[in-house]
């Protein structure tokens, strides 16, 4: 049976409710890549795992004896407990009308408690949740004087908070309010981050510090629908393995995404003829350890910095890395069971002119070292139409099995498989 479904965020929520051990997880996935992470789930959790699926995010239930199990998850970038889902009637042309309607739910049905004690729980937060008004009004007064020390100097300003474990007992919280919005509404986003964001302060005497918050608190509304959500993640996942970062680099949770595709088995060879900075080979060493990475590229800075990303992210892994160009890879015929590679994509790393005659020599090199019955192919590119002259040049060596159109670092791009 296949539990996967388009909506129904709400009946998973009401799940949720009836069991203290049963939490509603939110995972953000890069775009177009959302079955990747539904299998991934299902593959690590439980086969039988009920799992909505939207765009750009899922959403499933699950015990908190296997909340670590997410935390290993390769797919996925973001994590977050929700809090509440609620259906609201806004009216559509009075936005003061539509905006009480939030502080009513903050008062009224949101009820977090639940979510933040496992948030607390699971980010090693030591510092307090449930201060009083005095402990707030205390804290309120030295954080007005520490935050205009640190106007001083506005540049030292992190964005994306602080990592709540590093705070002391008797911390108060701090936290910030973020809105996402999908749909037609006589308000905007930062009215709702405004409304909810005051009314939680009334409600729990947290702090609001926009840049140094422990606790991002994110409203995603859709249409009628808000989730509110808590974010367990202080550094994006996709953040992992790379040091050394260059022009085109891909986020780890892409790179696994592709790897996943070609469904690599134990004792593969998987290549990656134009590795740039080792991303995808660093990734696949990491996940798939049964198999055996080969990677290279023309371009020694690129290989320089594949060899050190290497060294710090998987010294031990079994990754060769070497300097070639695809029209002449060094490897006999037939010897190779997987190709995975993010090929120039003519906008931030190589021209579109070129492209054609890359993408022909790659495919023509990659039609005589792939093993011809069971070798499988995952190729990224931005440029589809290089790519499919490329293929009729190439004659009738491959045939795309299976396309996806996603999303990288906002280009819309193809993932080609030939499986
Ligand atoms: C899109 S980038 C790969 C980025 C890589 N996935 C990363 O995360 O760093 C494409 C790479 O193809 C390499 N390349 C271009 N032409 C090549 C050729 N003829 N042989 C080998 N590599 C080539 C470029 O040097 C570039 O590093």
């Amino acid at each position: 049976m296949d539990n996967t479904e388009d909506s129904n965020l709400y009946d998973l929520f009401q799940e949720s409710s009836t069991n203290d051990d049963l939490f509603m997880i939110g995972t953000s996935v890069d775009t177009g890549f959302e079955w990747q992470a539904v299998d991934e789930c299902k593959e690590k959790l439980n086969k039988n795992i009920r799992v909505v699926k939207k765009r750009g995010k899922i959403y499933f239930n699950l015990h908190w004896d296997q909340f670590a199990k997410v935390q290993e998850m390769r797919s996925i970038d973001n994590i977050f407990i929700v809090g509440s889902v609620l259906k609201l009637s806004f009216c559509g042309t009075d936005k003061e009308n539509d905006l009480k309607l939030f502080e009513h739910a903050v008062q009224n049905n949101i009820k977090l408690e639940k979510a933040l004690n496992a948030w607390k729980c699971v980010t090693n937060f030591l510092g307090k949740i449930y201060p009083t008004f005095s402990e707030y009004e205390e804290a309120a007064k030295n954080h007005k004087i520490s935050k205009n020390i640190v106007e001083f100097s506005a540049s030292k300003i992190r964005k994306r908070g602080q990592n709540p474990a590093n705070a002391k007992e008797n911390d108060v919280l701090k936290y910030r309010v973020t809105c996402e919005r999908t749909g037609e509404h006589s308000f905007e986003s930062s009215d709702v981050a405004r409304v909810i964001g005051g009314e939680l302060q009334d409600k729990y005497h947290w702090l609001v510090d926009l840049s140094m918050y422990h606790l991002e608190v994110l409203c995603k509304i859709v249409q009628n629908e808000m989730i509110t959500q808590l974010r367990v993640t202080h550094e994006s996942k996709h953040h992992r393995n790379i040091i050394y970062f260059g022009p085109t680099t891909l986020r780890a949770t892409i790179c696994y995404n592709l790897l996943r595709l070609a469904h690599p088995n134990p004792g593969d060879i998987i290549i990656d003829p134009m590795c740039g900075g080792g991303s995808i080979p660093i990734e696949g060493g990491l996940a798939y350890q049964n198999s055996y990475m080969l990677c290279g590229d023309n371009h020694t800075k690129a290989v320089l910095r594949s060899q050190s990303n290497i060294n710090i992210s998987c010294p031990n892994s079994k990754i060769d890395l070497t300097q070639w160009s695809v029209s002449h890879l060094p490897l006999l015929d037939s010897s190779i069971d997987v190709v995975v590679t993010d090929m120039p994509f003519g906008k931030r790393s190589g021209k579109m002119s070129d492209n054609r005659i890359l993408y022909r020599e790659l495919l023509l090199q990659l039609g005589r070292i792939v093993k011809s019955t069971t070798g499988r192919l995952v190729l990224l590119t931005y440029d589809r139409r290089s790519f499919n002259i490329a293929l009729n040049m190439a004659g009738d060596l491959f045939k795309v099995t299976k396309m996806l159109g996603v999303n990288i670092g906002g280009l819309p791009a193809a993932v080609l498989m030939f499986l």
